[in-house]
């Protein structure tokens, strides 16, 4: 069954306890996730979103538990991603005339993975839907998180589904932000934000500075994952403006990977030299073969700066930092500094590497780097933290 969220509106989505990974391995999600979908029982009745496709069964025999099929008047999809998107084709085979309210590339999306000719009614920002007492209004979206996205707003309840913004992937039984623990909620509202919508902060801002100026009156926001901002709903309105605005806070990841603990000794030097120039910040180290990826981008969102470590090996650096490089430059970090570091037996090349690919992620290198031949040596240790101290007010 259901769970109501208030007379009108009652969620009819997946919770999924079992989701570790996102994206198909891109984003971890140690805390599951939900699929959230809504519906909407006015003098018409309008089911907001569906849920991800392995539960598309599960999904439509619930729902028949709560409503005749027959008498959902309206879809409203939101989004053609298929964690949202993916219980259509189930649904549709019982309500095949039904009409699908979405954005003109949400059209492009559905059909383009489902191939079905189904009655979609294209709408665009400020379209209503008279549903009887209260009115639905669409707010495209786009890059929120694809360029098919759209908010829906719903009146008399003054509801924003919002589905992935301000989102996160957090799995509960209960729904909303007031029943749960909120440091653990903001931790995974941060990390989807770092990791899926960073590149877009640009337009994520402007969008919900958009919406601000609309001035509806919003006493619930509904995602399309995670819990329910119910609870001084505007306050993730806030940290999202925050967060699209280059943020970060007073801390310094070092992001290394090493292979015979050399590059690991003069990460730990560095940052200890670090620490004695500024005990306020906050300094942390993550070896970037033994750390989750999505962990590692989500601390570089928070970090007013990276130093990153690799010993050379086959001319060039390991295979984990590539990784984390490949990442970093996609997601369009602004106002972030960086410095590179690392040990090398004979031709040494990772450490200006580094700083070139960091350059082009867009990251202000300081310095040209540090780097040393074997393992550092009491001498070099103590250069080392004597860079780590130089290093501290530059970044
Ligand atoms: Fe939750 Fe962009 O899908």
């Amino acid at each position: 069954m259901g769970k109501k969220i208030t007379d009108r509106v009652t969620w009819v989505g997946k919770t999924d306890w079992e989701l570790r990974t996102f994206h198909g391995d891109e984003l971890s999600t140690f805390r599951g996730s939900s699929y959230n979908s809504y519906l909407v029982r006015d003098g018409k009745t309008a089911l907001i979103d569906t849920v991800w496709l392995p539960y598309d069964r599960e999904f439509v025999k619930k729902l028949k538990e709560e409503i005749d099929l027959a008498e959902i008047d309206y879809v409203i999809a939101n989004h053609g991603e298929v964690d949202h998107s993916g219980a259509l084709p189930a649904l549709m085979r019982e309500i095949p005339g039904t009409p699908i309210y979405c954005t003109a590339n949400a059209v492009k999306s559905i059909k383009g993975q489902y191939h079905e000719d189904w009655n979609f009614v294209t709408v665009k920002t400020g379209d209503k839907l008279d549903l009887g007492s209260c009115t639905l209004t669409f707010i495209e979206a786009p890059m929120l998180h694809w360029p098919d996205t759209m908010f829906t707003y719903m009146s008399g309840e003054n509801i924003l589904f919002s589905n992935d913004g301000f989102g996160q992937h957090f799995a509960s039984e209960s729904l909303f932000n007031d029943t749960v623990d909120p440091h653990e909620v903001e931790a995974e509202a941060m990390k989807y934000y770092a990791n899926i919508l960073t590149p877009f902060s640009q337009m994520a801002e402007k969008k919900i500075r958009e919406i601000v100026a609309m001035n509806l009156p919003i006493s619930m926001i509904c995602p399309s994952h995670g819990i329910i901002w119910k609870d001084k709903p505007m306050q993730i309105v806030d940290k999202y403006l925050q967060w699209a605005n280059a943020y970060k806070e007073n801390r310094i990841s070092i992001v290394y990977d090493t292979m015979w603990n050399a590059t690991r000794k003069m990460a730990e030097a560095i940052a200890d030299g670090i620490r004695a120039a500024d005990p306020a910040v906050t300094v942390k180290l993550f070896n970037s073969a033994k750390t989750d990826k999505s962990d590692i981008i989500t601390e570089i969102f928070r970090s007013k700066a990276v130093i990153m470590g690799s010993p050379t090996v086959n001319n060039g650096y390991l295979y984990s930092i590539a990784g984390i490089l490949d990442l970093i430059r996609g997601m369009k970090f602004k106002n972030k500094k960086a410095a590179a570091f690392g040990s090398y037996g004979w031709s040494g090349e990772a450490v200006r590497l580094m700083g070139e690919e960091l350059s082009k992620a867009g990251f202000e290198l300081v310095d040209e780097g540090f780097r040393t031949t074997w393992v550092p040596d009491g001498d070099v240790t103590a250069k080392l933290r004597q860079y780590g101290f130089e290093l501290a007010p530059k970044l």
